[in-house]
């Protein structure tokens, strides 16, 4: 055990800070934009690279690693009884574009992490463990995101991985077949429901709070509701030097008049609700011809349910009224994801154990979408949060101490090694 002094506290802690540190930096050498941030996509080279490293560093830890059918990884410690329903424990592996290197591979290797412990401190639950690496938790390949949580739990219809494409095409079961899966297996990544005794996931806050407030974590009760939509509007292509301008069908026109509106219905729905439009594509994209196509996503959420609810048929409605003109404009829902509490018991659990750590907490809503609000529906589900600086997310800046990590995992290993009923021998 390492005691280490904290300010005027002094802190009892586990986990070890330099491990942490070689483990999310070596994650982060997996990365297609090395210098501007990192970008792993789900199955891409990187991504391979990434979990080749995640099952060596598995293996190191003593546990017993699988693949599953969709590319999952799980690694286990076995239970004294083995019958028993796992505690599952990790994050992603996946990041947006241009992110940062701890959103995900953090809570990836806090578990990790907590696997060295037990096997150093020669430990041996009588429930098994496995720590989780999931896939394309942010969507940013095929849009939706939380696939790895959502195929597991049996929420996405593996039919669905020949549909969803990515910017070049290729569908998610094209991509997978690549990357050495076979999609027709996809469906037994699917786990029957009991069979999960908990699932636990550290992540960074992704926002200022805890590092304003000098805390060490914050344990979440509730994840807000999302939902991710795709608008299409569709025009005519045409030349963009002898079109008069009375006789176009510019797909561009209309799509700016439709977001030019949205952040407006965000405001007016008010209560912590929020509305973000982060892709557009616009087609065929040559300068001097009038667009045809345009498609752009819109992320919305907001604490409340009747509010998530609201503004999406807002968004709908604003869509639906661009319509004529010429121009036919639709909306998909890509992904629903209701407001979702955590579980009161494990959140208790974890605050007994940052208490006896002296670990300093608070509760805290999340406004980022996690796999725990999927696991949620699934096992009874547990998240904590260790500080962002500067409350920094998805951008090449952020950045969350390793000692701080470090502390959020002696909470995640100390509770996990009650809930599994882990003694000596
Ligand atoms: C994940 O980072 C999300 O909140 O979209
Ligand atoms: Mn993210
Ligand atoms: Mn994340």
């Amino acid at each position: 055990m390492v005691r280490a002094k904290q300010g005027d506290r002094q802190m009892t802690g586990y986990a070890n800070a330099r491990r942490i540190e070689a483990m999310i930096e070596g994650l982060d050498l997996c990365n297609a934009t090395p210098g501007q941030g990192t970008t792993r996509l789900t199955y891409s080279p990187e991504y391979r690279a990434a979990a080749d490293f995640t099952i060596a560093r598995m293996r190191e830890a003593g546990l017993s690693v699988h693949e599953d059918a969709v590319g999952n990884i799980f690694g286990r410690i076995e239970g004294r009884q083995p019958d028993l329903a796992p505690i599952l424990v990790g994050s992603h592996l996946d990041s947006v574009p241009h992110g940062g290197r701890f959103d995900g591979p953090a809570g990836v290797v806090a578990a990790i992490e907590t696997a060295f412990l037990f096997r150093e401190l020669g430990l041996r639950p009588d429930r098994p463990i496995e720590v989780a690496a999931l896939i394309e938790e942010e969507g940013t390949r095929f849009g939706g995101g939380l696939f790895g949580s959502r195929l597991l739990t049996g929420q996405l219809d593996p039919a669905t991985l020949d549909e969803l494409r990515d910017d070049n095409g290729v569908s998610a079961a094209q991509a997978m077949a690549a990357y050495g899966l076979d999609p027709a297996q996809a469906g037994q990544a699917a786990r029957a429901p009991g069979s999960v005794h908990a699932f636990l996931e550290l992540h960074i806050e992704q926002g200022p709070v805890l590092e304003a407030e000098g805390r060490d974590i914050a344990i979440v009760d509730r994840i807000v509701g999302l939902a991710q939509l795709r608008v299409t509007v569709r025009g005519r292509a045409g030349h963009a030097g002898t079109t008069p301008m009375d006789q176009r069908r510019d797909a561009l026109t209309g799509a700016v008049a439709i977001l030019s509106q949205l952040p407006d219905l965000a405001r007016q729905t008010g209560r912590d609700a929020v509305l973000t439009v982060g892709r557009i594509e616009v087609l065929p994209g040559g300068a001097n011809v009038i667009p045809d196509l345009v498609t752009f996503t819109v992320d919305l959420r907001a604490p409340a349910e009747e509010d998530v609810l609201r503004l999406i048929q807002m968004v709908e409605g604003t869509v639906a009224h661009a319509q004529g003109n010429g121009l036919t404009c639709t909306v998909e829902r890509q992904l629903y994801a209701a407001p979702t509490p955590l579980s009161g018991q494990i959140g208790a659990a974890l605050s007994a154990q940052a208490d006896a750590l002296g670990v300093s907490h608070r509760v805290m809503v999340s406004g980022a979408g996690h796999d725990a609000m999927i696991m949620a529906d699934f096992a009874p589900t547990g998240l904590i949060f260790v500080p962002s600086k500067g409350g920094v997310s998805h951008a090449p800046e952020e950045w969350t101490d390793y000692a701080q990590i470090a502390r959020g995992t002696d909470v995640i290993f100390a509770t996990i090694r009650q809930m599994s009923g882990a003694t000596p021998g």
